[in-house]
């Protein structure tokens, strides 16, 4: 487990066993590194040289060395070029954070200490804002999934002292940047609790298991809590619920959460999560390798708790009503068929063309639910819903797909800061002959000859918004899992919709 602290002493006057540099491409030796040359290391910058340290993206060199007649480790970590707009230099920074504190913990340096000064003097960046983007990445980068390693387990608890050059910014501001420091931890360890149950393997983590671990998060958090199974489903209407829960021995569970400010007036957000505990696609069955890592195909559901979690933490002056569709897809005799005709919640009716488009069929009853008891005014989806997002985007790029021209730049602008990033996708009246049907309302699975799946699927979502609702859909389908730089889940979607719920209440 980390902790981090802010400290107003200065950087060399803290004992610890580890002093920390994070280092641009362009770096010189600086005041603060003189020490190092003086004390033990006489001509660092050739000896950096020689390990071809050169502050790049990625790199990183340990050198050993006596303080105080104390071994320590001097740890240099690299920063990237200095020539990059603010959003980049931001994201470097938390992947050189991230690198930092793997180093930390393979190493065992229990206790250590971080200058931030040059970072935010140089940065078009609040300190508050790198403080707390800090904590995130460094809470996150201390996540693992050891739970089914059967070896000997210890948890490695160490500290990171974050320090000013001349602490005065520290002392005078020291209230706020705290705050900051503790918004970025909740948000950081509730992005851990999220990525955690999305690791869980499907035969763990079932619907009700599932439903019992939010339940659990919620009294501790002081969230109000409501689930109901399949026969309040099937008395609501909830057709699209109940098809797709009819094929799994498991019963299916419909989460609800809410968090309410004392503040008057606050807007009430309302956030829907896909969680299909897993996806095997049902009859429309999906191949072997296409239903490997189906299990992550509850990250929304995982991403809306976190989100709710960190806002009832922060006791933002926000109301927020979170819903969760948890179901398993399976193929078993009960299970919905190809050809079947479905009616949800609002009376509209899909014929069902592929019984593995099962998302949007959850999503659809729970963007009712939402609507019909809460009726906010502003709605988020989130969603592992199309392979095809991960066409178009790969895995750096959430699809964000939304009317609301506010709403996306708000959104984008969360994703800037917090690196959780959106790119926008049109949701355009051309693509919608593509989910037409002969027989019912709509059809839930787009003509091949139109392509674009995200887009269909977007359309389909937005069948079941109302015209007065202020809506936006996030395919995280690309982000949440399999990604380049992150073993496991990711968590995507919660720095993302954290951020905007910060800026939104304050
Ligand atoms: N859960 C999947 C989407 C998915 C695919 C997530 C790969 C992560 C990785 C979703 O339920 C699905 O199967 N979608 C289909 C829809 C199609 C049948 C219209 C898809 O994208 O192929
Ligand atoms: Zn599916
Ligand atoms: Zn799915």
């Amino acid at each position: 487990m980390i902790s981090i602290n802010i400290s107003d002493k200065s950087f060399w006057d803290i004992k610890s066993e580890g002093y920390l540099f994070l280092l641009e491409e362009d770096f010189k030796i600086t005041s603060l590194m003189d020490v190092i040359e003086n004390e033990c290391c006489p001509n660092l910058s050739e000896v950096l040289k020689k390990n071809k340290f050169e502050g790049k993206i990625g790199q990183s060199y340990v050198l050993t060395g006596m303080k105080d007649g104390k071994l320590v480790q001097f740890v240099f970590v690299g920063l990237g070029s200095s020539y990059l707009e603010w959003a980049k230099r931001l994201e470097n920074f938390r992947r050189a954070s991230d690198k930092l504190v793997k180093i930390l913990k393979n190493l065992k340096i229990s206790n250590s200490v971080l200058s931030i000064s040059d970072l935010y003097e140089k940065n078009d960046i609040k300190i508050s804002e790198i403080i707390k983007q800090f904590a995130i990445a460094a809470n996150m980068a201390d996540y693992n999934f050891t739970t089914f390693k059967s070896g000997k387990k210890e948890e490695f608890n160490f500290s990171i002292s974050l320090t000013d050059g001349n602490s005065e910014v520290m002392i005078k501001e020291k209230a706020l940047l705290e705050e900051f420091l503790f918004e970025g931890n909740v948000i950081g360890r509730s992005a851990n609790m999220s990525r955690h149950w999305c690791d869980l393997p499907p035969n763990i983590l079932t619907p009700t298991f599932f439903a019992q671990e939010i339940a659990s998060i919620a009294k501790k958090s002081g969230l109000r809590f409501d689930v109901f199974g399949r026969e309040k489903a099937l008395e609501l209407g909830m057709g699209g619920f109940c098809a797709v829960d009819s094929g799994s021995e498991q019963d299916g569970k419909f989460v609800i959460l809410e968090y309410k400010t004392s503040k008057k007036d606050a807007p009430t957000i309302g956030l829907v999560g896909k969680g299909l505990t897993f996806d095997s696609g049902g009859l429309s069955l999906k191949s072997s390798s296409g239903m490997s890592e189906m299990k992550y195909d509850m990250s929304g559901a995982a991403a809306v708790v976190a989100v709710i979690k960190s806002i009832a933490e922060m006791k933002l002056d926000i109301n927020i009503v979170a819903v969760a569709p948890v179901v398993e897809n399976m193929p078993g005799g009960k299970a919905f068929r190809q050809d079947d005709i479905v009616t949800f919640m609002n009376g509209k009716t899909a014929e069902i063309k592929s019984t593995d488009a099962e998302g949007r069929l959850v999503l659809a009853d729970a963007l009712c639910y939402i609507q019909k008891f809460y009726k906010p005014k502003t709605i988020i989806d989130i969603a592992t819903l199309t392979a095809a997002v991960a066409i178009a985007l790969g895995h750096f790029y959430a699809g964000l797909m939304s009317r609301d021209e506010n709403l996306v730049s708000e959104l984008q602008e969360a994703g800037n800061i917090s690196g959780d990033k959106v790119w926008r996708l049109p949701l355009d009246d051309d693509y919608f002959p593509s989910i037409e049907s002969d027989v019912a309302d709509i059809a839930n699975a787009g003509r091949p000859t139109y392509s674009a799946g995200t887009i269909t699927a977007a359309l389909f979502l937005e069948q079941f918004v109302e015209k007065d609702v202020s809506w936006a859909h996030l395919d995280i389908a690309g982000v949440a899992h399999a990604h380049p730089l992150v073993k496991g889940s990711t968590g995507a979607g919660i720095r993302l919709l954290a951020e905007y719920l910060l800026k939104l209440s304050k």
